[in-house]
């Protein structure tokens, strides 16, 4: 039987890292032990891509090679990755998927949806997230929380209130499109809350497999 496969998404310093080792958790302890990977990246050649996409010295790239970049690495990803652990019946857990193409590169940047659909036909055929987690807080929230891990913010963390306004109503609108694949989580809430309602989603997700 086919694995499956869980996405999670959400603007900057939402706790997808903390939340991403929590789902982890939790389906291992159900006795669904999942192989955790992220976007873009995941493989080595993306994982290099990864590194160009996020490199602040790359300020001329203009939004279709940002585009074109990131298939790139998810065409890599789903042939190296996600298609043969799907069909040896893996459970796979992905850090963003193409859900954040359409939030960053569509809403943020600009791109029109129906390249990006077009793009996903190409890249994906059929394939879809069985289940996608989006973690959900107000802009400024997540800024703050950002702002206080430090470090170089990378090209995107880079980008000004506005670009991240559009990418939390792209996400929102893809998650009413598709309300039997997305849940919403409020990530505004404190971490256990938060936790709880994960544990919700994705517990309502097992009894369905
Ligand atoms: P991360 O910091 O969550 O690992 O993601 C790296 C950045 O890449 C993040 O700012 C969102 C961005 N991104 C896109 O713009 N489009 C995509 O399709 C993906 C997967 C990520």
């Amino acid at each position: 039987m086919r694995g499956s496969f869980i996405t999670l998404e959400g603007g900057e310093g939402v706790g997808k890292s903390t939340n991403l080792e929590f789902a982890r958790g939790h389906l291992a302890a159900v006795g669904k032990p999942a192989r955790v990977t992220r976007e873009p990246g995941g493989t080595a050649l993306g994982e290099r891509i990864r590194e160009l996409l996020l490199d602040r010295r790359e300020t001329g790239m203009v939004a279709d090679t940002e585009l074109l970049l990131m298939f790139a690495a998810r065409a890599q990803h789903l042939a190296e990755v996600i298609r043969p652990g799907l069909e040896r019946g893996e459970w796979i857990v992905c850090d963003r998927f193409t859900d954040a193409t359409y939030a960053y590169q569509g809403g943020g940047r600009g791109v029109a949806a129906e390249r990006i659909r077009l793009m996903e036909q190409w890249v994906q055929g059929t394939l879809r997230p069985d289940l996608t987690l989006l973690l959900d807080a107000p802009v400024n929230i997540g800024h703050g929380r950002a702002g206080r891990r430090g470090g170089e913010a990378d090209r995107f963390e880079r980008e000004e209130q506005a670009f991240f306004e559009r990418v939390r109503t792209c996400y929102l609108q893809l998650a009413h499109a598709e309300p039997a694949r997305y849940r919403v989580i409020d990530a505004a809430r404190p971490l256990a809350e938060v936790q709880a309602q994960l544990g919700d989603a994705l517990n309502d997700f097992l009894r369905t497999r």
